[in-house]
């Protein structure tokens, strides 16, 4: 058992200092299950203060190293960071069974999650980007301190729309300090979020992966369709490093103003999407990793910022490609 620090939040934190025990808290449903792990609410039976429980199988770990690495990635680094957009671990417990990562509660949902529900999988502009910016300076702060999350996706960004649309970064099991300097080898992520380097299998700078998982990430939520896309990992990985993309047209559009008999012919690249919004899009997406704009200065970003005016057209985007996948790691 092991206490990795005290916190504000200590109004679940048992009397004397005692450490907490996995009989201190009622565990109730499923909220989530992971590669390694399943994700249970708790309830701090003594305060009454609802936490979200992840469990480790020790069974499993025990069989599975890339499972042991991910957890102690995860207890190592969430016990460095302290930041209202990344998720908080409050304490571990050691059990015969488990270990048990007592964490923050999100009770929202996953983004990926959240824009299934959406008409055509986007969000207006607006909410796009209340919840970049809560990513984007979630990931400044730990870029500022060395740390690479490596797997940035829809999956792992949890997002409250009762509380304010308060967003909490999840799943540091690829996640290891970096130096902004540094190159890293694992070949590790998502597939559709892999930056031109990761997909070469190259050495590749951390922080600057992350930017560009952002980027997909972004580019998702304003059009609901992937930047980058193939039928073979082949195929994907070449328009990665192409560092092609296109935004989709504006079908609805199209197809309202043929309704209402409007001469105007809308082109096929019409989009949908501001011309501030895109240029951060364009200032992500760089293939070559020195010349994509950092974590940092995209918190200055006109758009980020919501200091630019700009007007983005409501539209249906239709068609598209699948944006869930799974997470994977192998060495060079
Ligand atoms: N602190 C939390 N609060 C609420 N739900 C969570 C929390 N952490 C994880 N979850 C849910 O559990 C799922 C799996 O968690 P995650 O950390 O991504 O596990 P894995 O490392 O196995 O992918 C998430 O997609 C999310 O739905
Ligand atoms: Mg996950």
């Amino acid at each position: 058992m092991h206490f990795l620090y005290t916190i504000d939040r200590n109004k679940f934190r048992a009397p004397a200092q005692q450490p907490l025990q996995l009989k201190d808290f009622s565990i109730g449903i499923l909220i989530g299950a992971g590669a390694f792990a399943t994700v249970k609410r708790a309830v701090h039976k003594e305060s009454q203060f609802t936490v979200a429980l992840k469990q480790y199988d020790k069974r499993h770990l025990s069989k599975d190293p890339n499972a042991q690495e991910s957890l102690h990635k995860e207890i190592l680094i969430l016990s460095q960071v302290d930041h209202p957009n990344v998720m908080g671990l409050f304490e571990v417990i050691d059990t015969r069974m488990n270990v048990n990562l007592v964490m923050e509660m999100c009770n929202g949902k996953s983004l990926y999650h959240y824009i299934k529900k959406k008409e055509s999988m986007r969000l207006p502009e607006d909410e796009c980007r209340i919840i970049f910016r809560q990513i984007v300076s979630g990931i400044a702060y730990l870029h500022e301190n060395n740390i690479v999350h490596r797997d940035l996706k829809l999956d792992n960004i949890l997002v409250d729309p009762q509380d304010g649309h308060r967003v909490k970064i999840i799943d540091f099991g690829f996640s290891i300090k970096s130096a902004a300097d540094q190159k890293l080898s694992l070949f590790c992520g998502t597939p559709h979020y892999m930056d031109p380097d990761i997909s070469k299998k190259k050495d590749y700078n951390g922080h600057a992966a992350d930017v560009w998982a952002m980027g997909v990430i972004l580019f998702i939520l304003v059009t609901g369709k992937l930047p980058f896309f193939g039928d073979f990992e082949q195929d994907l990985f070449r328009k990665i490093q192409g560092a092609k993309y296109v935004f989709p047209t504006s079908q609805q559009l199209k197809d309202q103003q043929n309704a209402m008999g409007s001469q105007r012919n809308i082109r096929s690249e019409e989009v949908v999407v501001s011309p501030e919004c895109k240029n951060v899009i364009r200032k992500i997406f760089q293939a070559e990793s020195s010349m994509r704009v950092t974590a940092k200065d995209l918190l200055e970003d006109p758009w980020v910022k919501g200091i630019s005016a700009y007007s983005a057209l409501s539209t249906t985007v239709q068609g598209g490609q699948g944006i869930s996948d799974v997470s994977i790691a192998s060495n060079l």
